[in-house]
């Protein structure tokens, strides 16, 4: 870990009792995430992007200490969690959520909601001083002092994502996990908040993990990218370069399914990159997890897990055929990249 990272994870574990989507509970055990390494540094904004049902949430919670590591360890500063140990609570690493209705307590006033994290740690901040933060808190996310009166119900979708994200900054923390955070806000509300993050980011120097199955959003955010499905990290890299040019067909059919802002020129969704469902966590594909799905699968892929691969400084993709020209041509006749590598 250097001096610049604030939170590890090194290939972390997680089994659930398995259960039926309804919830029923069944015989064994699945694996939700089958060996997760990320880090993040001070300042910077990590993008988790991935298809609904992948395990970001499930990742999160690791993070957050709400989930036990069954194998590997996340690590925030000196603090670790390793083998059958959840991560020791810490207000360092605070999280976002997408439903800000159903994470804000609707009985309690905004400055109520926003003064939780004194009332439990009393050293935090003096009493006295808690009016002069609060009017500081609500300012600082764009909302105005009569916020702080208001009850979550008398608050649009918008507002009451500001409060969120205030909550979350009111004990000051180094990392603030944003788990699909401006996911169900419309486009316009979308990018205040994406700039109400950038903005707090570049005076505090918080460090976020920005979940989202929203490519757009993250592309906005992210310094770099870590590309998820079925439990594992198949790309990570600068976010510019896996953007222009990724190297892992997963993010390719992610890129390819984004509709583009002008389709007369060719630009369109195109229908046939996706091919199915995301298979179940009780029996993932032998080989690359990716194969039932993917516009490049050979022999190979069934029988060999695929290697991760170096492609440039910092990007890495978990396929056989990353930076081949195969992969290459695919990617330039669908149009996820802009130039040969
Ligand atoms: N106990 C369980 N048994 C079986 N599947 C589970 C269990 N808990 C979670 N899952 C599955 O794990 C997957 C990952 O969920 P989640 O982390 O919420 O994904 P994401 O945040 O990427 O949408 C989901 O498909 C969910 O159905
Ligand atoms: S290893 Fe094979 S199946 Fe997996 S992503 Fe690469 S080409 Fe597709
Ligand atoms: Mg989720």
């Amino acid at each position: 870990m250097t001096d610049e990272m604030v939170l590890e994870a090194r290939d972390v574990h997680l089994r659930l009792r398995d259960r039926t989507k309804k919830g029923r509970v069944r015989r064994g055990e699945v694996e939700i995430l089958a060996g997760v390494s990320l880090e993040l540094s001070r300042g910077e904004t990590l993008g988790l992007l991935g298809e609904s049902g992948c395990g970001k949430s499930t990742f999160a919670r690791v993070l957050c200490g709400l989930s036990p590591v069954h194998s590997g360890a996340v690590r925030f500063h000196s603090r670790v969690a390793g083998k059958g140990e959840v991560s020791p609570p810490t207000l360092g690493i605070q999280m976002v959520f997408q439903d800000p209705y159903g994470s804000l307590n609707p009985r309690r006033r905004v400055r109520d909601i926003l003064a939780e994290g004194w009332q439990i740690n009393r050293s935090l901040l003096a009493k006295s001083d808690w009016e002069a933060r609060l009017r500081q808190l609500v300012t600082d996310v764009g909302l105005r002092i009569e916020h702080l009166e208001r009850f979550p119900a008398a608050l649009s979708g918008g507002e009451r994502q500001r409060v969120a994200i205030a909550r979350a900054l009111s004990v000051n923390p180094e990392v603030v996990v944003c788990d699909e955070a401006v996911s169900a806000l419309d486009a316009s509300v979308k990018s205040q908040v994406i700039s109400l993050l950038e903005e707090v980011q570049s005076r505090t120097g918080v460090a976020y993990l920005f979940i989202s199955h929203d490519t757009t959003a993250v592309r906005q955010l992210a310094d770099r990218v870590a590309v998820m499905y079925l439990g594992k990290i198949v790309e990570t890299g600068p976010a510019e370069t896996v953007f222009a040019s990724p190297g892992h067909p997963y993010t390719h059919t992610l890129l390819a399914a984004v509709p583009k802002l002008r389709p007369w020129r060719g630009g369109s969704r195109r229908p046939g990159m996706v091919k199915g469902e995301i298979p179940s966590f009780a029996s993932p594909p032998s080989g690359c997890r990716f194969r039932t799905r993917c516009f490049m699968a050979q022999d190979v892929c069934a029988a060999l897990e695929p290697p991760e691969t170096a492609l440039s400084d910092g990007h890495i993709a978990a396929c056989h055929f990353a930076g081949s020209a195969g992969l290459e041509q695919v990617a330039v006749s669908i149009g996820t990249t802009r130039r040969a590598r």
